[in-house]
């Protein structure tokens, strides 16, 4: 069957990457990029952008509708940082912008909706090590509270209205095309951008911080291999994955081993709090059983591919 997909929050960091692999797949015409921003360049030479508030049921409806859509990653949201300076920005965006969509695709049958869950719904209850995937869900952040939710009102559409709704709960995700906007572990993102450019680096969390985290090309395959899964052998709806865990201060000495001269100073700030009621690894074996998930990068292989690809796109720009 001939896909046609929806994308929304296509100019973010997952987004932007994403849409260019589905165009690859899909054939471009066939991969609607939408946004509230500009579009980038990379995507709007490569294919349709539209403009797109997730927030407005209307939009969302006629969007669907006239381009006669069969499958929706929808990527619109407020990451945790963002979420607690607004944190009524955040459900509205987080809540609203998934319930509309969820609710088209109800009604106008569309076949499939992708959303990122995170590691932010678990909370300072949840077991820190080897966190399962089915455990305390008591999240402190608005951000956290909102994917917690969505996760059920996935399983909710899935089980009363039969929407094809899966979810994955990612962990920091680092990449080098577009900059994640207000996240907890864009500290992981900052470093190498901060090293590559010959500049020092403050760490807003502290040294021996410890988060799980998944490369960017991992996260897409993830993405696109989850949406790809018989549904028949699916257990779960909403899944664990990581590709590894490092702490701040490691993440730093991986690239000052390829930067010699790079400096990081760690100064915690709000979002220190944040990453502290997170789960410092995950256990994924529901998504390896159930779809085959498994990551290609650890640390010190992202580390020289994000080293690599930023010194390409800093010398094309200079
Ligand atoms: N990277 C996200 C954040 O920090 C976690 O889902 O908000």
């Amino acid at each position: 069957m001939k896909e046609r997909i929806l994308v929304t929050g296509s100019y973010g960091q997952i987004g932007t990457e994403l849409t260019l692999q589905l165009r690859q797949i899909h054939g471009a015409n066939n991969v609607i990029a939408t946004d509230i921003t500009p579009a980038p360049e990379a995507l709007e030479q490569t294919g349709p952008t539209r403009y797109l508030d997730v927030t407005d049921p209307r939009q969302v409806t006629a969007l669907v509708v006239e381009n006669k859509i069969t499958t929706i990653y929808h990527l619109a949201a407020i990451l945790s940082g963002n979420g607690e300076l607004n944190p009524q920005q955040c459900w509205n965006v987080n809540m609203n912008g998934l319930y509309n969509i969820l609710e088209t695709a109800r009604r106008w049958k569309v076949r499939q909706v992708i959303t990122p869950s995170s590691i932010a719904a678990f909370g300072p209850d949840t077991p820190k090590e080897h966190t399962p995937i089915d455990t305390i869900l008591r999240p402190t952040t608005m951000y956290g509270i909102t994917k917690v939710a969505g996760e059920l009102l996935n399983e909710y559409y899935n089980q009363k209205y039969g929407v094809d709704a899966r979810s994955l709960r990612f962990p920091g995700i680092v990449s080098h095309e577009t900059e994640p906007g207000g996240g907890t572990t864009d500290y992981a993102v900052d470093v190498y951008v901060k090293a590559v450019a010959g500049e020092p680096y403050d760490c807003f969390v502290t040294e021996n911080t410890t988060l799980p985290f998944l490369y960017m090309p991992d996260a897409l395959n993830a993405l696109l291999e989850l949406a790809a899964a018989d549904e028949s052998k699916l257990i779960h709806r909403t899944f664990n994955i990581t590709g590894f865990s490092a702490s701040a201060g490691e993440i730093a000495n991986s690239v000052k081993a390829r930067i010699p001269s790079f400096e990081c100073r760690f100064i915690p700030d709000f979002r220190q709090i944040i990453a502290e009621s997170w789960p410092r690894s995950i256990d994924d074996q529901d998504a390896r059983q159930e779809w085959g998930w498994k990551p290609s990068f650890n640390l010190d292989a992202m580390s020289d591919d994000m080293i690599s690809k930023l010194k390409e796109k800093n010398g094309a720009v200079a």
